[in-house]
């Protein structure tokens, strides 16, 4: 053997001496972290295992406080929006669940059947005296709930961001992704302009012009003349609200609803042929032009605007990120559209005193 060789041997051999160390140190590695895997959480490890073991981990991390109302007589559609917010993702989401005080009890046996994380909030009518008039003749539209989220700073005094839904709606998208969109600087919340293409061209036909602020307010007043605002400018649905309640506390929301409420009462500044909701009005009129856009399909509503007929195909009902079945047929109701959709978020009431009503089941 030449020095040479020896040389080459001796390196070869140094070789395979580090490889042999390289290899045991990677399988000592891979054995850790097997054992952290079947030790601590199994399934942990694996992003895409978002089944079984996922659903029933405690979730962490930022939380993404929802606020919802739950009306003793549509508890169930309250259950089954956040039903399908909680399984669309992986998020720590909080609802802060408004409900009056006589159906506490009736909501906590719910939700404690369901891995829901929530908080039950109390809402005190008393707080709307003064500002919703006490005519007994539109009950739906006045009900002292559907006011709540005007309030929304006093329910969650230290968070920044929240979202506001209605309860008839369903969530298939991932609630994140609505939670991060971006807010204009200055701007308080976001809504769904009504006049945007995919939800509403055509579709309100028969309700006149609610799809612009001339359909909710009342332009002859001297008050709503005064603001200067245009009358055809395009309305929002305030079903889905992105809200920046860092903003909204800076600049008096909350206040400045509350005084449109009372001037209402008194000079009556709404459209007299409103038929959606009263939060509507004050809300355009503090929002006007002054509000960040929600993207179309994390709103896709009038879902409830005729009975069960088919204004959307099965494809863009697929890929809404969210439905809304505003408007008076409800999907827990005798005839709606798309229950099917609806249904397979629905969580049966324990106590049994809610029930969907359907179709067939009016046939039997
Ligand atoms: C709330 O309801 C409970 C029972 O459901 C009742 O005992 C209590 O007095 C009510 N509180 C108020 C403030 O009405
Ligand atoms: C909310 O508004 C405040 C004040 O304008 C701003 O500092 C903050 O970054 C905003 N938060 C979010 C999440 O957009
Ligand atoms: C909000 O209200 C407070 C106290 O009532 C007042 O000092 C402040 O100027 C108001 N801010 C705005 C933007 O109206």
């Amino acid at each position: 053997m030449t020095l040479r060789r020896v040389n080459v041997v001796i390196l070869v051999l140094i070789s395979i001496a580090f490889l042999i160390i390289v290899h045991r140190n990677l399988l000592n590695l891979s054995d850790f972290l097997k054992q952290e895997g079947s030790d601590e959480a199994p399934g942990a490890i694996l992003p895409f295992e978002n089944g079984f073991f996922a659903e029933h981990k405690a979730r962490t991390g930022e939380e993404i406080p929802v606020v919802i109302t739950a009306s003793e007589e549509r508890l169930g559609a309250a259950v089954a929006a956040m039903n399908s917010i909680n399984r669309n993702t992986k998020a720590n989401v909080v609802f802060n669940v408004v409900t009056l005080n006589e159906s506490v009890e009736h909501l906590r046996t719910w939700l404690s059947k369901t891995d829901i994380k929530h908080k039950i909030i109390t809402f005190e009518p008393k707080i709307l005296d003064g500002k919703i008039s006490s005519k007994p003749q539109q009950p739906d539209l006045e009900k002292p709930l559907t006011f709540a989220r005007f309030y929304m700073p006093n329910f969650l005094p230290d968070t920044d961001r929240a979202i506001y839904l209605d309860d008839d709606v369903i969530v298939q998208g991932d609630i994140q992704e609505l939670f991060e969109m971006s807010l204009k600087p200055g701007h308080a919340a976001a809504f769904s302009e009504d006049c945007d293409s995919t939800s509403s061209k055509g579709i309100i036909k028969g309700a006149g012009n609610q799809n612009s602020y001339i359909g909710f307010l009342d332009f002859k007043k001297e008050a709503i003349r005064k603001l200067g605002m245009r009358a055809n400018t395009c309305s929002f649905n305030p079903g889905v609200i992105v809200a920046n309640l860092t903003e909204w506390k800076h600049q008096n929301i909350t206040q400045q609803l509350e005084m449109w409420m009372e001037r209402n009462v008194k000079e009556g500044l709404y459209n007299s042929m409103l038929a959606e909701s009263f939060t509507t009005p004050p809300l355009l009129i503090v929002f006007y032009k002054r509000h960040s856009s929600i993207e179309p399909m994390w709103h896709v509503r009038h879902l409830g605007a005729t009975g069960a007929g088919n204004r959307y195909s099965s494809q863009f009902i697929n890929a809404a990120k969210l439905l809304h079945w505003n408007g008076h047929y409800k999907p827990w109701g005798r005839a709606s559209s798309y229950t099917d959709v609806w249904d397979k978020w629905y969580v049966p009431d324990p106590t049994g005193k809610f029930h969907p009503i359907r179709r067939h089941s009016a046939n039997k």
